[in-house]
């Protein structure tokens, strides 16, 4: 009797498992093979997003990855862009706040401006993951998602190293330097990669700055906007270029201060195939990748947003389940209160030659957008 009251209780636990298992095995979430990341696991929380600007072509696409990508694991997403009005930012992320964000997402306009709203986000638990641009002088982040900053500015660098052959002992040639956004660590990162490959050369006479300006304080770009560095390259041409002097490459840090720059010259009077400089750029932005193709500018660094923002959506499941996400780097990235752990994307350079292999063959631009 007493077995046979042990064996119905084995069998019973039996089949109760095989029933659970049959429930799981019709969960949206692991059919879908996502396990605890998939919709079931997002539970509806929500997650806030903070991007700087819809000015560049690049910001649009990160916001649309971001939410199309959280969305589908099913997170609530509150998308809000403050047109670089660093105190807009303050108040929309004030907002993500109030209304239960569980998660923000920040792409910062001003690094070091956020400490005191991003210390009410902690104040309610919320996790913060900066997005591209590290969150400086807090705290209150625990991930950030970029591209190896330095390493674009390397790329920069060497380009130029390459194209005007200064290895093999050319030169000299007329070069101006602009950098990014003071307050974006970003453009530190990217300069001191510039200039650790170029600075050798103009210690020795192959890069000549007509224009002396070599200190990131005076060659900086604040929000990096086109129109101050079409203003400063007009400058530069009418006060160091004006008796004819040749200039052989201008080195600029985004594609939004490459068309400032290719506007001023355009307004000099500079001919693209004729006296037109080697101009630089980061983003890949599809005007910047049509202008490599016309000769109107000459490099770009190619930022995939789409996998930036899918390692940004993994370290937002990591936060919010209580996981630790896949990193790469956790020494670079100090913003004066903690050494925040990193994952590091590869950026890659793009001329002419590979805008098919980079842009077009991974999907990233159509044929017909950039008019091949
Ligand atoms: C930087 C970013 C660049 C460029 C720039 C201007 O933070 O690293 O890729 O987008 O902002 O938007």
């Amino acid at each position: 009797m007493k077995n046979l009251k042990k064996l119905l209780a084995v069998l019973m636990t039996g089949l109760m498992l095989i029933f659970v298992a049959g429930c799981g095995g019709t969960d949206s979430s692991s059919s879908s093979g996502s396990g605890s990341s998939g919709k079931a696991a997002s539970n509806g929380k929500r997650v806030g997003v903070a991007m700087p600007t819809q000015s560049s072509q690049r910001w649009i696409q990160d916001g649309a990855n971001m939410k199309e990508k959280l969305e589908a694991l099913g997170y609530t997403v509150d998308l809000q862009y403050a047109e670089d009005d660093v105190q807009a930012q303050v108040s929309q992320i004030e907002n993500m706040i109030t209304n239960g964000a569980n998660c923000l997402v920040v792409a910062s306009i001003d690094s070091s401006a956020l400490v005191n709203v991003l210390d009410q986000a902690k104040q309610h638990n919320i996790p913060v993951v900066a997005y591209d641009r590290l969150l400086m002088d807090t705290d209150s982040v625990s991930y950030y998602a970029t591209f190896d900053n330095k390493g674009v500015g390397t790329l920069i660098g060497k380009y130029v190293e390459e194209k005007l052959g200064l290895k093999e002992g050319k030169g000299p040639y007329n070069v101006e330097f602009f950098a990014g956004s003071p307050d974006d660590n970003n453009a530190h990162f990217l300069n001191d990669g510039v200039f650790e490959v170029l600075k050798p050369y103009i210690d020795k006479g192959q890069l000549v700055v007509p224009s002396g300006q070599t200190d990131f304080d005076k060659i900086c770009t604040l929000r990096w906007s086109q129109e101050t560095a079409q203003k400063r390259m007009e400058d530069l041409i009418s006060g160091y270029y004006s008796q004819g002097k040749q200039l052989d490459a201008v080195i600029s840090p985004f594609d939004g201060i490459s068309y400032g720059i290719a506007a001023a010259l355009e307004g000099a009077g500079y001919q693209v195939g004729k006296n037109w400089p080697i101009i630089t750029g980061q983003d890949a932005e599809l005007m910047a990748t049509k202008n490599i193709l016309s000769g109107k500018q000459t490099m770009t660094v190619f930022k995939d947003t789409r996998i930036l923002a899918d390692k940004c959506v993994t370290m937002v499941q990591a936060v919010l389940e209580g996981k630790t996400p896949e990193l790469n780097d956790t020494t670079s990235y100090d913003n004066h209160k903690l050494v925040v752990p990193s994952y590091l994307c590869t950026p890659v350079a793009v001329y002419k030659d590979n805008v098919q292999k980079e842009l077009i063959d991974s999907g990233y631009y159509k044929k017909a957008d950039v008019g091949l």
